[in-house]
């Protein structure tokens, strides 16, 4: 379940290394270098992997200012990250919380041998945040969403964020450690539909 978040970290990582540094701030590692070695290390990568090696113009701001943009910048991300959510043809932002459980649980997806094509992607929330009680096993690197959608009156406007914040967290906060699982395709709308119920449903577990 970790492994896809390791891999995150490390491509993450990775391409800090290989971003420009601040001018006054001479790299010491010729960043062409580091492309060239992130690259070798993936030989096996298939051809739509290599787009994954190279960082979109989001992860490139965010590496240059050490994931604290100035204001400008921020607001450009946020922006253009925000422009780029599709939402549900029904306007409907709660779906099945059983779901949206199994889905987050679920670490399956974006591996080499995930190739299975029964098995759809998981959004390996777990590896992050503490969601319902009876999990136990959960990573700290985002805040718990413990109680989500009782501490939000389970309003229909939050449900709406709780969705934009998983389809694209930086267009709420530019740099954001949290995947974007919308728009990089990595859970489609009806799955994150099923995880917003997770966080915002009243019957779920999350919330008792
Ligand atoms: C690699 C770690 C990571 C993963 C995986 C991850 N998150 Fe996050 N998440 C974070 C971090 C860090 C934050 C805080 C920064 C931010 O708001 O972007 C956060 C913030 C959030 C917030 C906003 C919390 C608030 O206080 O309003 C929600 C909601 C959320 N995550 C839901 C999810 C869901 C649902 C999943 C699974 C589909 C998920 N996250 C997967 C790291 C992660």
């Amino acid at each position: 379940m970790m492994r896809f978040a390791k891999l995150t970290s490390v491509i993450v990582v990775l391409a800090a290394f290989a971003s420009s540094a601040p001018a006054e701030q001479k790299s010491k590692v010729d960043p062409a270098r580091v492309d060239t070695a992130v690259k070798s290390a993936f030989p096996g990568a298939p051809a739509d992997w290599q787009a994954r090696l190279t960082p979109d113009e989001t992860m490139q701001q965010c590496s240059a200012a050490n994931n604290t943009p100035a204001t400008k910048v921020f607001e450009a991300i946020q922006a253009r990250e925000k422009a780029a959510i599709k939402y549900p043809a029904d306007g409907k932002f709660v779906g099945d919380w059983k779901k949206g459980e199994a889905l987050a649980q679920s670490g399956y997806g974006l591996r080499f041998t995930d190739t299975a094509p029964d098995r759809v992607n998981g959004g390996n929330c777990y590896a992050c945040h503490q969601i319902t009680r009876q999990e136990l096993s959960f990573g700290t690197i985002g805040p718990s969403l413990l109680q989500y959608g009782k501490n939000r009156n389970f309003s229909e406007a939050d449900a709406k964020r709780a969705y934009e914040k998983i389809y694209n967290p930086h267009a709420t906060f530019p740099c954001s450690l949290m995947p974007r699982f919308g728009t990089n395709s990595v859970l489609t709308i009806a799955q994150i539909v099923d995880i917003v119920a997770l966080l915002m449903s009243p019957e779920s577990p999350a919330n008792k």
